[in-house]
């Protein structure tokens, strides 16, 4: 696999997979710098992203996440994605040509529990906090996130320090 200098590491998969969790400490381990996609488009737009979902509506909000990653430039850092930036194919193409992508699975139960510990404002889950729901958005985008991806990681059961040495023995190791 090997990872170029300045070639920047993705993180991608559904909510609650861990994302920011993990990039916070694979920036750590790593010393680079952590990149949450979210708080970018929350600063650019000048409000939380439920409140772009509620006024601009979801189309511009995928928008604004497909700018941020046009505007992305190859630093070597660890970016931490929005649950959906995947599924466009742009997105994937942008994320491919600067870096390593990484996806992160999850079960339906996991997210559930993740998620209920942390904040539940996410505007796609909205009134669609139960397994059937999440299970059934999991598979339709796990394709997208199986597409463009250079490993898969399971997440369920295990901390961050187990995910990130999982992580780290990828990109470090020359012929995976
Ligand atoms: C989304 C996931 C969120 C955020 C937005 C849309 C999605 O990010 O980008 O609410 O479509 O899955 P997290 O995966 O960091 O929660």
């Amino acid at each position: 696999m090997r990872l170029g200098e300045k070639e920047n590491i993705y993180l991608i998969g559904f909510m609650g997979s861990g994302k920011t969790t993990v990039a916070n400490r694979l920036g750590q381990i790593f010393g680079k710098r952590k990149m949450e996609m979210d708080d970018v488009i929350e600063g650019r737009a000048g409000m939380p992203i439920p409140m772009i979902f509620e006024r601009q509506g979801e189309e511009s909000f995928r928008e604004q996440e497909t700018q941020v990653l046009r505007d992305i430039t190859m630093d070597g850092a660890v970016i931490s994605c929005g649950g959906g930036t995947p599924l466009r194919e742009e997105n994937r193409a942008l994320m491919k040509k600067s870096g390593k992508i990484v996806y992160l699975t999850v079960r339906p139960e996991t997210v559930l529990q993740r998620i209920e510990r942390g904040q539940t404002t996410r505007p796609v889950l909205k009134g669609h906090m139960d397994e059937d729901y999440v299970h059934d958005l999991i598979q339709k985008r796990d394709p997208a996130y199986r597409n463009c991806a250079d490993f898969i990681i399971e997440t369920d059961g295990k901390d961050v320090e187990t995910i990130c040495k999982e992580i780290t023995f990828k990109l470090l190791s020359s012929n995976s």
